[in-house]
Formats: structure tokens, sequence, C-alpha cells
């Protein structure tokens, strides 16, 4: 087997899909770097999505993630596209299926409804790549990241309405899983010791609930992906820390949700939020907002009392 050097391609940094499909073509193996579509040649991808959905992408109106591999064109249709990839080694079954799996799931819960999916091999990349067609939001997106840095002035009909969906959603039965007992002991535990973690409330729940997945003024839901059984509160947690940057907008959160928030399950949800930031911060050597500290101080307080005596 040649060896990527030999072609003149450094197989750690190698970004342009023609160094690959040359290194391919001599048998060598070398990896793309595909974290933002937007920096990697895909035109043949995207010619492939195209033809094989039949409809013709509004290429100039693209949005890249900068680092999930996704990436996003409205069509010809009026429709939206999806385009993302995995290594073929790494296909996590529930996750590739979200959007169609979400098909089960009422109706009433405001979301795009899936189309169609295009889904194929690309060997010189060492991906699978799949496209998912699905109507169009017609609100838009709340931020461009899961947080908010101003308040994004939501009528008291969406804070209502998404709890209602968010309510339909949980009751649902699936075999998906978005968030397991075992991962949340793990990260609690690493970061604050032992602690009985016990999840006994499960629901249903959408998995990825932050802000750039959230449409309004009128409430729609998007990125179906990870949608999945989770211990209770689980979404209302997540949307609490991404709103923890305006203080009032999480005190919303966690009026609209105080019922799920103040059971174990999302007392639990939340510390666990707090350990993954408490990492986070470790890893990087910044410093852990206040807000997340004080915030599990207090959950540490309510399910362990032991702890401070
Ligand atoms: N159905 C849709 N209609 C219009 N815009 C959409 C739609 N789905 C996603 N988007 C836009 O694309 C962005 C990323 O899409 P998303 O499915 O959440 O992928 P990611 O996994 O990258 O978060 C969204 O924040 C939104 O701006
Ligand atoms: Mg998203």
């Amino acid at each position: 087997m040649i060896e990527a050097s030999t072609l003149n391609v450094d197989a750690k940094r190698v970004n342009d899909y023609r160094d690959a499909a040359a290194a391919a073509r001599y048998g060598a193996s070398v990896t793309l770097r595909m974290d933002d579509l937007s920096t990697v040649p895909i035109d043949d991808v995207l010619d492939t999505v195209q033809r094989r959905l039949d409809r013709r992408l509004a290429l100039e109106a693209g949005r890249y993630s900068r680092v999930n591999g996704t990436a996003g064109f409205p069509t010809d249709a009026g429709t939206w596209v999806r385009l993302g990839w995995r290594r073929p080694g790494r296909l996590d079954a529930h996750a590739w299926t979200g959007y169609e799996a979400s098909q089960v799931l009422d109706e009433r819960i405001p979301r795009p409804r899936w189309i169609a999916t295009a889904t194929w091999p690309d060997p010189v990349r060492d991906a699978v790549w799949r496209a998912d067609e699905m109507t169009l939001a017609t609100t838009p997106v709340l931020s461009q990241t899961a947080e908010i840095s101003d308040d994004p002035q939501l009528p008291t009909r969406w804070w209502g309405d998404l709890r209602t969906a968010l309510d339909r959603l949980a009751a649902h039965a699936t075999d998906r899983v978005t968030l397991g007992q075992a991962h949340l002991t793990a990260r609690i535990q690493e970061v604050y010791g032992p602690l009985d973690t016990t999840i006994t409330d499960w629901a249903v729940a959408h998995g990825d609930l932050g802000y750039a997945n959230l449409c309004g003024p009128d409430l729609t839901i998007l990125d179906w992906e990870s949608w999945g059984r989770a211990p209770v509160g689980w979404d209302a947690a997540g949307l609490w820390m991404a709103s923890l940057p305006v203080p009032h907008v999480a005190d919303r959160v966690a009026d609209t949700f105080a019922d799920v928030l103040a059971t174990r399950s999302g007392q639990l949800t939340r510390l666990m939020l707090c350990a993954n930031v408490t990492r986070a911060a470790r890893r990087t050597g910044r410093d852990v907002p206040r807000a997340m500290r004080t915030a599990a101080d207090t959950l540490l307080q309510e399910l362990d009392p032991r702890r401070f005596r």
C-alpha cells in the first residue's frame, strides 16, 4: 500500500477531495476533515443530492455548520434539504434515522415534515452521506448557536406552545435513546463524586433543544436527529442552560417547566449539564459561569443534603 506522503499529501491535513481521490486511486488511505463543509470541495456530493432527490438546491443560500459537518439548502420546490455524513464504521442507527423516525410523532408537534432521503457511500472520503428533504420552516431560528445572548422576546403563546409540544412528545413510546442512565451517571460522578443518580422517570425528548433548533415567533422545532428516551426534564434542562446568558429568560424556562425540573430526574439532568460545563472548563482552562456554579451548588444540596451537614 502506498503512503499518502508519497503523493505529496499530508494525511492529517488533507482537505482536498482531489488529493483524496488521487490517493485512493493508488490505494493510500487518507482522511478528509469535513467538520465544516463550506471549507471542502463537495460539488460532486451536491450534484448527487440534486440528482437523487430531483431538486435544485439554492447553493448561494446554504447554511453550513462550523463543527457538525452538516449543511442545509432551500430547494426549487420550496422545501429544505439537510446534508450530513458519518464515518461508515461509526454509523449510529438512531441518530442516522432520526428524521424519518420522527414521522411517528404526534402531528401537532410543530416541526418540518420529512419528505425524502438519499443516502449513499463515498469510499474516497471514507464517508456515508445522507440528504434529508423536509418542509421549509417559515419562521427564523432564534439564534445561530444553541445559546442566546439577547432576549428573543418570545410571546406568551410561544412558551405555551412549547410546553404543549414537549408534553405531547414526552407521551410517546420509543426504543430510541437520546440519553441513558450510564452516561448520565458517569458524567455526574466524574465531577461531583459519589451520588445516587438513579433515574426512575423517563420520557421521550427532542434531545438537542437549543435556540438554533427553535423558531419563533411561531414555534417550529427543528433538527430531529437525536430524539428518543431520556430522563424526564432533559429538554427543559437543556433549554434552561441555553438561556442562562439572559437570566430572565432562564427564569421563564424554569417557570414554564417548573414541575418537570423539580423532579429528581429534572434535577439530575440539570446537574449533568453543570458537570459537562465544568468538564469543558477544566479542559480549556476557562471559568465555569457563576450562574452555573450557583445552580450546581443548589442542585447538590437538594439531591444530597448530607453532603452539606
Ligand atoms: N426545515 C428547515 N427550514 C428552514 N431552515 C432550516 C430547516 N432545518 C434547518 N434549517 C436551518 O439550518 C440550520 C441547521 O439545521 P439543523 O437541522 O439544526 O442541523 P445541525 O445538525 O447542523 O444543527 C438551522 O439552525 C436553521 O437555520
Ligand atoms: Mg441544529
